[in-house]
Parts: C-alpha cells; sequence; structure tokens
C-alpha cells in the first residue's frame, strides 16, 4: 500500500475511535486516543492505554511516561516522527486501572487494523499488558522481554518481530541503573535487527 493510501485508512480508524462507544470506556472519556506517527514507520510502539494527559489531548504517550518515551527514541538517533505509537485501549480506564479483559476484546481490532495497514518491520511492545495481549501469553514481562517474538496478522502473512520491553511508567517508578540498561538493551537488539546505527 502506498504511504497517501495508508495514511488515508489510518484516519479512517482514527475517526472510527474518536466516535467508538463499544466498551463502558466510550463515555468516561474526554477524547480518545487513537494513536499516532508515520503510516509507514520501520518502528511501531503499543502501550497499554491512555492516562490523564493522553486523555486530555487526545494523543499517545504525552506524559511523564511519554516524554521519557521520547527521550528512548532519541537515544536510538530516531524522532518520534519517525516511528507510530498506538495503544492496546484508545480510551481511558478511569484511574488508571489495568484494562479489562472486555475492555480489550472491543477495543484490540482497531490496533490489528493499525498494525496490518502499518506493517511495521518491528513491535516493540511496552510493559506487560501490551506483550502478554499481542503475544496472547500470561508470562510477565520479565521473561518476555529481552528476546524476539513473533506477531501474526494473519493465514499467509508474514510474522512481525516482537520485542518486548518495560513500559516507561514502570520505569519511572523503578528507575534504577539495572532496568534502564535493559531497556537500553532491548532497544539496541531492535536497532541491530533494522540495520541502524546504535548509537554510543
Ligand atoms: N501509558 C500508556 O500505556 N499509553 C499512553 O499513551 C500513555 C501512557
Amino acid at each position: 500500500m502506498a504511504v497517501a493510501e495508508k495514511a488515508g485508512e489510518l484516519e479512517k480508524i482514527a475517526d472510527e475511535v474518536r466516535q467508538c462507544c463499544r466498551c463502558g470506556l466510550g463515555s468516561e472519556r474526554t477524547n480518545a486516543v487513537p494513536g499516532e506517527g508515520n503510516p509507514d514507520a520501520r518502528i511501531m510502539f503499543v502501550g497499554e492505554a491512555p492516562g490523564a494527559d493522553e486523555d486530555a489531548q487526545g494523543r499517545p504517550f504525552v506524559g511523564r511516561a511519554g516524554h521519557l518515551l521520547d527521550k528512548i527514541i532519541a537515544a536510538c538517533g530516531l524522532k518520534r516522527s519517525d516511528v507510530f505509537i498506538g495503544n492496546i485501549l484508545k480510551c481511558r480506564p478511569p484511574g488508571n486501572r489495568d484494562p479489562r479483559a472486555d475492555e480489550i476484546i472491543s477495543c484490540l481490532p482497531y490496533l490489528q487494523r493499525q498494525i496490518e495497514i502499518i506493517e511495521p518491520e518491528i513491535l516493540v511492545a511496552l510493559g506487560a499488558h501490551a506483550a502478554r495481549t499481542l503475544l496472547n501469553s500470561t508470562k510477565s514481562i520479565g521473561q518476555l522481554r529481552g528476546q524476539f517474538h513473533e506477531y501474526y496478522t494473519g493465514i499467509g502473512r508474514p510474522a512481525i518481530k516482537l520485542m518486548a520491553t518495560y513500559h516507561t511508567a514502570y520505569l519511572l517508578r523503578n528507575y534504577s541503573p539495572e532496568n534502564r540498561r535493559r531497556v537500553w538493551e532491548d532497544m539496541k537488539k531492535v536497532l541491530a535487527e533494522l540495520g541502524l546505527p546504535i548509537p554510543q
């Protein structure tokens, strides 16, 4: 699909998301957060769900966790506009509680369609909720991170490589040199896989 066509298809999904009332979160939100970025991105980051800042602005990862994600993207030698940033849930769960299974079931098709349109070479799942949902796994993020997994978009279509790493909100709460090193190790594997230079 040409880039302009991808952009158009993503905008259609974003319009649907902004009108969506498939689950109870639709009536609680200020703004839905469809996701944003390069329609032709090689890397797509997937978080859990919007927080208060994202709900207020209708944009993903714009609060403290978002600023840390921006730093990680910059440390990779990339710009935010190079990648696509989305979430499992498009609306904020009240009080930032964990996503519920019924909400994930209602919302996941939007993300699945975004992935199919963008066809990124690598998905980076941020945190346990994104990693477990996309990999249909019950393992901990500690077990899932640090290695490539395969994400399937459909029969006969090539798998997309998925790297799981810590969510930036978790990293902010546990900002140890060891955890920061682990996330950087994960991102270095992503850059190496894409043949991109690894900034020192
Ligand atoms: N945390 C997420 O998982 N997603 C966002 O968009 C912001 C914070």
